[in-house]
C-alpha cells in the first residue's frame, strides 16, 4: 500500500532534479501559518508558506516595529470620518515589514525544504496595484523561495514582478478552484513566456476565503476539480505540478490525490492545532472542541468571497469601529469597505445605541488581528480525533512535526495520536 512518502514533488526549471516531500503546510493570515511553522515544514523537507497579510502588524508583533502605532498617528484625524480615501499605505514602510518578516524568516531557514509566502490579491490595501507590486517585489527581494498567489485571479500580477532579477528563479504558483480561473490566468499572462512553476487546486473544504459561491460550495468536490485542471493542462501539453488542496485529512487521502495525479497537497487545518501554529492556544482548544454544525460558510467578509469560519467566533456580530487607520488592508482603491458601509447603516438606524452589532459583515482587520473570527477547514471537527486528552480535560496540543510526519507516513486512513 502506497503511502505520501512513495512519492517526491519536482518543480520544473533549472533545478528539477531537487526533490521534496509532497506536502505544503498552507498560507494562514494573519501569522497563523507563522514563520516556526513554515520553518518546521522546511526543515523536514516539505514546503512551509508564510503569509504576508497584515505584514506590518505582524512585524510589529515579531519584531517590535511600530508601523500600526504611526500609521494611526498620522491618520488619527481620520477616525472618525467614514471616507477613508486618505489612509494610504507608505510603501516604503510597506516594503520594510516585508523585507523584516521573509527576510528573518529566510536567515532561519534549516533543511532541504522550502518557504513560500502566500500573496492575496483582496487585500487591497487603498491601492491594489502599487501596494501588490510592492509586497511581490520585496518577498523576492527578501529571497523568498517562492509566492503562492491566492485570492483573487491575478490576471496581472506576474506583470507586476516582471523586472525583477528573480522573477524567473524563484519559484511562483498560483491557487485556483476551476480550469476556467487557470485558463483566464494563463491566457491573461501569456506574452510574459513565464508559467507558474504550480498550481494549488483549492476545493470547498478549504479554510480561509473560498473560491465558490456561497450557496454552491458545496456542490464541488475536490478529486473532480483536480482531474478537471490535470485534464485542461494535458490538452494544452503543459507539464506543471498540480496541488490538491482543501480537506486533505490523512495520510491515505494525500495519497488518493497522489495517485490521481498530483504532484502533491496542500495541507492547513491539521496545523492549526500544533504548537507552532499562531492562534492563541485558547482558541486552538476551541478547534479542537469544534462539532461539524459549529462550523459555517458565510459571507462576513468584507472582500464578497464566502469565508468558511466557527460560529462562535467573537467577531461574528460585534459592532466595532473601523480600524482602518491603523489597519486598512481590505480598502479598495476608493478608500471603500464592505464593513464601513454596513457599520453606517446600523449607526445611522441605532443613533443613540451605546453599542451597535453588525451582523453581515465583519471588520475582518481588526478581527483576525485579534484570533476573533475563527475561520477553519471543514475537517475541524475531526482535529479532536487527532490527539488525546489532558487530565484537566483539555486537547494536548501536537507539535508540527508530528502532524507532518503522521501526513507522511501514514497509511489504512490511520491517524497518529501523540505519545
Ligand atoms: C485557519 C486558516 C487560515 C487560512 N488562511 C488562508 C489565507 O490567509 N490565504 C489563503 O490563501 N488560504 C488560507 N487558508 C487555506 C489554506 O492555505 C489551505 O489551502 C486549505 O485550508 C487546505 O485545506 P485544509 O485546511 O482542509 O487542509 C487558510 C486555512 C485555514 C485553516
Amino acid at each position: 500500500m502506497k503511502r505520501v512518502d512513495d512519492f517526491r514533488l519536482r518543480f520544473p526549471g533549472k533545478d528539477s532534479k531537487q526533490e521534496y516531500v509532497p506536502i505544503m503546510i498552507g498560507g494562514m493570515g494573519v501569522d497563523i501559518s507563522t514563520a516556526e511553522l513554515a520553518l518546521e515544514a522546511a526543515r523536514l523537507g516539505g514546503i512551509g508558506h508564510i503569509s504576508d497579510a497584515m505584514v506590518q502588524t505582524v512585524s510589529d508583533r515579531r519584531f517590535k516595529t511600530r508601523h500600526v502605532k504611526e500609521k494611526l498617528q498620522q491618520y488619527k484625524y481620520n477616525v472618525t470620518s467614514s471616507d477613508k480615501a486618505d489612509v494610504q499605505f507608505d510603501l516604503g514602510r510597506l516594503a520594510e515589514a516585508t523585507l523584516m518578516h521573509i527576510g528573518k524568516t529566510m536567515e532561519a531557514k534549516r533543511g532541504d525544504g522550502l518557504i513560500f509566502v502566500n500573496c492575496m490579491e483582496k487585500l487591497t490595501m487603498n491601492g491594489s496595484r502599487e501596494t501588490l507590486r510592492v509586497r511581490l517585489n520585496s518577498a523576492l527581494d527578501a529571497g523568498i523561495d517562492g509566492i503562492t498567489l491566492s485570492a483573487g485571479l491575478h490576471l496581472g500580477s506576474f506583470a507586476l514582478m516582471q523586472d525583477h532579477p528573480r522573477f524567473r528563479h524563484a519559484r511562483l504558483g498560483i491557487i485556483v478552484s476551476s480550469a476556467r480561473a487557470l485558463q483566464l490566468f494563463l491566457r491573461k499572462n501569456a506574452r510574459l513566456d513565464r508559467l507558474p512553476d504550480y498550481i494549488i487546486v483549492e476545493g470547498p473544504l478549504a479554510g480561509g476565503h473560498l473560491g465558490f459561491g456561497l450557496d454552491d460550495w458545496m456542490k464541488y468536490d475536490l478529486a473532480t476539480l483536480v482531474g478537471e485542471v490535470l485534464g485542461y493542462l494535458q490538452s494544452e501539453h503543459l507539464d506543471i505540478p498540480v496541488i490538491a488542496a482543501g480537506g486533505i485529512f490523512t495520510g491515505s487521502d494525500a495519497t488518493h490525490f497522489m495517485e490521481l495525479g498530483a504532484a502533491g497537497v496542500q495541507v492547513a487545518t491539521r496545523f492549526t492545532i500544533t504548537h507552532e501554529c499562531g492562534l492563541p492556544d485558547r482558541v486552538k482548544q476551541e478547534y479542537f472542541k469544534a462539532r461539524e454544525e459549529d462550523i459555517e460558510v458565510n459571507g462576513l467578509s468584507p472582500t464578497g468571497y464566502p469565508m468558511r469560519m466557527l460560529k462562535g467566533s467573537p467577531g461574528i456580530g460585534a459592532g466595532i469601529r473601523p480600524n482602518c487607520e491603523a489597519y486598512g488592508y481590505l480598502l479598495d482603491d476608493k478608500g471603500r469597505c464592505a464593513y464601513i458601509d454596513a457599520y453606517n447603516r446600523e449607526i445611522a438606524l441605532h443613533p443613540d445605541a451605546k453599542k451597535i452589532s453588525v451582523k453581515d459583515k465583519t471588520c475582518l482587520c481588526t478581527h483576525m488581528r485579534n484570533f476573533d473570527i475563527w475561520t477553519c477547514g471543514q475537517t475541524t471537527y475531526r482535529l479532536k480525533d487527532t490527539t488525546v486528552r489532558e487530565p484537566d480535560g483539555s486537547y494536548q496540543l501536537l507539535s508540527a512535526e508530528h502532524v507532518f510526519r503522521d501526513y507522511q507516513y501514514s497509511t489504512d486512513n490511520k491517524i497518529l495520536l501523540p505519545a
